[in-house]
């Protein structure tokens, strides 16, 4: 059924939620065509149809004519209606239309009076919106009001949404220079030590112990070079990025039970002690996740290598392992040096560390949340952290359980 709106503020109120409905659409089409139909019903008109520039150029194309519309809109020329209504910037109103301004091509059998409203914003011109009347119609005051409140709106709405995609465009390249600041740093210090352990090698031609050691030294941070290159592999490959190459059903427990024996000696360096705690009931003990076992190892190698390095010494490490209908959690809970607010935000991004002062021991490039983050998503899960800073660490992973195994 036809939406009846007659009174004035339900007219303006139409008009604002087209404003506030605009911000969800990707594309200027769509405001566009929101507008000239919601127009169509404010003014009471037959049909409608906008002119409108996009991209920057200077031609004028039809972005949208109602389905009513019983001819194809001819290409505005110049000195027609809306270049005048343009030029003015008021919404020109024709109420009696005569057929020989309009020469060979006549639009009298189709409509019988018109408005043509400019939209515009400062400098910008943006297009045109024309509503159509089949019978003859007089324009009362209050309709000339809405039409330039038309025209006020569509703009404003349009010059939202060009801010909002401006806005987007400007993250975008800002996080895009980011990476390539971080990553060039992170590559760089190992890069300068192998330099300089190769210098010391070639440099020293007698003392074969010296040259064995720098060649270690350089050894070591090609693993981290290679390291730094897988990890930034996975984070911006694209084929990586959608969903998961054959999946297969795993068992959370005993992954998570090989990953802590794993990590087991570098924990007692530190007189860390590893605790885990699986789901009481002997049925939930079993809870497989569909799954790449190489993703899943990685993504809790890196939290409880975290909980180990950011631990204190002495501390200890507890995993819990629970379950509910469809999803498995899995707590890692340490209590180290925790982290501040401030840096709590920010520490899933790449490249990110928190207290670099604090936080020179170990080969960390500050990737490892990132794939953790990245592993859990295309896994359907989710990550979570709580945090005290002085006082210890939650980190909670979320994910879906496999349908056929549990
Ligand atoms: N359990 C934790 N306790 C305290 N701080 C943590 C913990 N886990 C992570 N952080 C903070 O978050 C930062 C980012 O962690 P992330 O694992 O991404 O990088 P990293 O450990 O510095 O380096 P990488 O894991 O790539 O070797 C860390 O540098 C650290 O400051
Ligand atoms: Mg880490």
């Amino acid at each position: 059924m036809k939406q009846k709106i007659n009174t004035i503020s339900e007219k303006i109120t139409l008009l604002n939620k087209t404003i506030l409905d605009s911000m969800a659409e990707k594309d200027k089409g769509a405001i566009v065509k929101n507008f000239t139909e919601n127009s169509i019903k404010i003014l009471g008109a037959d049909f409608g149809f906008a002119w409108w520039k996009f991209s920057d150029s200077d031609e004028y194309k039809l972005a949208y004519k109602s389905p009513s519309t019983p001819y194809n809109p001819f290409l505005p020329r110049n000195k027609a209606s809306h270049y005048t209504a343009i030029k003015t910037r008021r919404p020109l109103f024709k109420s009696t239309i005569k057929k020989e301004d309009y020469g060979s091509s006549n639009i009298t059998p189709y409509m019988k009076s018109f408005v043509i409203i400019p939209i515009y914003h400062k400098q910008y011109i943006y297009g045109s919106i024309t509503l159509c009347y089949k019978k003859q119609h007089n324009f009362t005051e209050e309709e000339i009001t809405l039409s330039q409140a038309i025209g006020h709106t569509t703009a404003q709405a349009i010059t939202t949404h060009r801010l909002l995609k401006t806005d987007a465009l400007l993250r975008e390249e800002k996080s895009k220079t980011e990476f390539i600041a971080n990553a060039t740093h992170e590559l760089r210090t190992p890069l300068a030590v192998m330099k300089g352990n190769i210098d010391l090698a070639l440099i020293d031609k007698k003392n074969s112990k010296l040259a064995h050691q720098a060649l270690e030294a350089v050894d070591i941070e090609i693993d981290i070079l290679s390291n730094i290159f897988k990890d930034l592999a996975l984070l911006t490959s694209p084929k990586n990025r959608k969903n998961l190459i054959n999946p297969i059903d795993i068992n959370i427990t005993n992954l998570l039970e090989k990953t802590i024996k794993r990590l087991e000696t570098i924990a007692a360096e530190k007189n860390i002690e590893i605790k885990i705690e699986t789901p009481e009931n002997p049925k939930h003990q079993n809870i497989f996740v569909l799954g790449d076992e190489e993703y899943l190892n990685k993504l809790f190698l890196n939290l409880i290598t975290n909980a180990i390095a950011y631990g204190k010494n002495d501390g200890s490490v507890f995993i819990g392992i629970s379950k509910n209908k469809d999803f498995v959690k899995i707590k890692i809970v340490d209590d180290g040096m925790g982290i501040s607010k401030e840096d709590l935000p920010k520490i899933f991004d790449r490249f990110y560390r928190a207290d670099k002062a604090h936080n020179s021991y170990g080969n960390h490039s500050g990737l490892g949340l990132a794939i953790v983050k990245w592993i859990t998503e295309i896994h359907g899960g989710m990550i979570k952290v709580q945090s005290i800073h002085g006082k210890g660490s939650i980190f909670t992973v979320t994910l879906p359980i496999s349908s056929q195994l549990n």
